[in-house]
């Protein structure tokens, strides 16, 4: 039987201009500041943002950008995300509730559907899409609910990590869907090994984000975020991929 949520799902998303999913075949990366503070930054800019936490284990965004979840979200023939820092956000956590949660694939891929069929997010400049690591349901259900996705790859210089993102890069290319490039995030040294990696399957290398130490002091803060070197990092990755 045909999931009557598929339809609703389409309208849901008919005004947004731009959805980018922000992945990387591999955890701890920096996927959830990546799209946290690319939100936060094209918000600044004016542009009409929308943040989707899609990481049903473990939603970090509203912990990085310092935003209460404990209010659910008003409803009115479906759910109007809360606007903060002048992003709509939505996210898992609103009916986790921060506890704990055991899913299964397939109630994973449930809460997925539900959420995107009852979010009304209006027009939009940009989606922002934070994903969990890997090639896990969220990601299968991203590529075959929400197109055009464009993804936004994350990686480190670790060789570990792009290991596995090199996985993805080759799922993604074996698909024909849209990669915009891939960010080296918490970059030391001056190693080109990821450069080189990306380079070599014709895929848009977008440049580096430095480890910045006082990051973590940060978080929470969305004006101290603003004026991290990471900000101008990706401001500068922004304007060559955006
Ligand atoms: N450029 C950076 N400099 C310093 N610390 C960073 C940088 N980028 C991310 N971090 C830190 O690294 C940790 C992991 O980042 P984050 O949670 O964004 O990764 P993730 O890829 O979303 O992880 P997961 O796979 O668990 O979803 C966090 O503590 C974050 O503050
Ligand atoms: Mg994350």
């Amino acid at each position: 039987m045909v999931d009557p949520r598929l339809s609703v799902i389409k309208k849901r998303l008919k005004d947004i201009n731009n959805i980018i999913a922000v992945a990387s075949g591999k955890g701890g990366v920096g996927k959830s500041m990546v799209s946290s503070l690319l939100a936060l930054h094209l918000a600044s800019q004016d542009k009409k943002v929308g943040l989707l936490d899609l990481d049903v284990y473990g939603p970090s965004t509203h912990i990085i950008l310092g935003i209460p979840f404990q209010k659910f979200p008003e409803e009115d023939r479906g759910i109007i995300p809360p606007v903060f820092h002048g992003i709509k956000f939505m996210s898992i956590v609103f009916y986790s509730e921060d506890k704990p949660g055991a899913f299964r694939g397939i109630d994973v891929s449930n809460i997925i559907r539900e959420l995107l069929a009852i979010t009304q997010w209006g027009s939009l400049d940009y989606l922002i899409i934070d994903l969990p690591p890997g090639i896990g349901d969220e990601t299968l259900d991203v590529i075959n609910l929400i197109q055009p996705t464009e993804f936004l790859i994350v990686s480190t210089p670790s060789k570990v990590a792009m290991g596995a993102v090199e996985k993805l890069i080759d799922l993604l290319l074996e698909l024909h869907l849209p990669i915009i490039g891939v960010v080296e995030n918490m970059k030391i040294g001056d190693s080109n090994y990821v450069k080189q990696i990306v380079t070599s399957k014709d895929v848009r290398y977008l440049g580096s984000i430095q480890f910045v130490p006082a990051l973590e002091e940060a978080i929470g803060d969305s004006s101290k975020l603003l004026k991290t070197p990471f900000i101008k990092d990706l401001e500068r990755i922004i304007k060559k991929s955006l």
